[in-house]
């Protein structure tokens, strides 16, 4: 099977003879540096690799990360002065006539450096990058596997903690506590924890209202395997459910599982949306859902594609994607069920597993 860098390479029709991937500082770090050398450790800044059409790379890095750079299979140039980057710019790039760079991650100082190294004309690769992320190999899946297994846990677990008089932020603690000591190296994202009307925006991260009685609390996070991420929410009702909570909750989770049964290679990503749309649009909730359906996760967490009616994309073995509908009423509060799923030859398999029946805590 051809190697990252050639799947890379294979999506474009141009003659080009190398991809420069260069990192800024964080967050300014291309994640396509960890794709394309597989590395797990190391932060990176300043650093950079150069990979070629016939699935071979270098990468150039401090002393720093020397010793984490060494375990990825191909030669690792070290640094110990700024200038010495140019310096190896110079070098590998002076005598090519087209090199490929990754526009979505690249900054514009680092494109500098590398403009200001060689004439070669400079080209966009960034969409065969995102397109060939887009599709995760073993390794990945494996990887996000166990992210969705530590988030799915925990999720289960968040229902004997969560209890009225507990601040939203206590919660996303918590949460972050417990996902670290199964094994994440640190929350995938902000972690949401929104209760009452804050449920109904969201991206809402967490603050310090007080849970009571009647709120619905949405919980949205994901756990860091590995580099690799995971995105799950659940949403539960405290004290008592109402009926309207009650109806909230029931077609949204309809939705979903109207979504997931659509899912399977060749369906166009934004005809799975439309199915879950529909469900809510054709309840008293029309109109209520406000975003795309989902969006792939990979080392990113919104990794480059989406399930949404402004993305074009048809379903691939190997695509990972959450599937999270959702309803959100201002004022009075939202609810939103997300899971993790990876496309298969035949459907997809789920690999969040946490219980999503109505749940009433506290
Ligand atoms: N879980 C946050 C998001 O999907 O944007
Ligand atoms: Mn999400």
């Amino acid at each position: 099977m051809k190697n990252r860098i050639e799947r890379i390479f294979e999506k474009e029709d141009e003659d080009i003879d190398a991809i420069v991937i260069l990192n800024s500082t964080k967050p300014h770090v291309d994640l396509t540096f960890y794709y394309i050398t597989g590395l797990i450790q190391g932060e990176f800044e300043g650093s950079g690799v150069i990979a070629y059409p016939d699935g071979k790379a270098e990468i150039m890095t401090s002393r720093l990360e020397e010793e984490s750079a060494k375990k990825a299979d191909m030669p690792v140039h070290t640094i110990s002065k700024t200038d010495e980057r140019e310096e190896w710019l110079n070098e590998k790039l002076d005598d090519l006539n087209k090199i490929g760079v990754n526009s979505s991650e690249l900054t514009y100082s680092a494109y500098k450096k590398i403009r200001g190294s060689t004439d070669a004309e400079i080209v966009d690769v960034s969409d065969s990058i995102a397109e060939t992320r887009n599709i995760k190999d073993e390794e990945e899946i494996e990887r996000l596997s166990e992210a969705c297994r530590i988030a799915s846990k925990v999720a289960e677990e968040m229902t004997d903690f969560i209890k009225p008089g507990l601040k939203e932020y206590q919660v996303a603690a918590e949460i972050s506590y417990r996902m670290k000591k199964l094994g994440a190296t640190a929350d995938a994202f902000d972690t949401i924890s929104s209760s009452g009307p804050n449920s109904a925006e969201p991206h809402y991260t967490s603050g310090n209202r007080v849970i009571q009685e009647g709120d619905f609390i949405v919980l949205d996070f994901g756990a860091l395997y590995k580099r690799y991420r995971s995105d799950i929410t659940r949403t539960y009702i405290i004290g008592e459910a109402s009926d309207k909570q009650r109806r909230m909750y029931e077609t949204v989770l309809k939705a979903q599982e109207a979504a997931l049964d659509m899912i399977k290679p060749g369906v166009e990503g934004s005809k799975i949306h439309e199915v879950a749309q529909e469900v809510i649009d054709s309840t008293e909730f029309e109109g209520y859902f406000t975003h795309g359906l989902g969006h792939s996760i990979g080392l990113a967490i919104h990794d480059g594609s989406g399930l949404s009616p402004n993305v074009d994309v048809v379903l691939q073995p190997g695509m990972v994607y959450t599937v999270e509908p959702g309803i959100y009423i201002p004022e009075f509060g939202g609810v939103r069920i997300e899971d993790d799923i990876v496309v298969t030859e035949k459907g997809c398999d789920i690999l969040t597993d946490a219980n999503k029946d109505l749940t009433v805590l506290g």
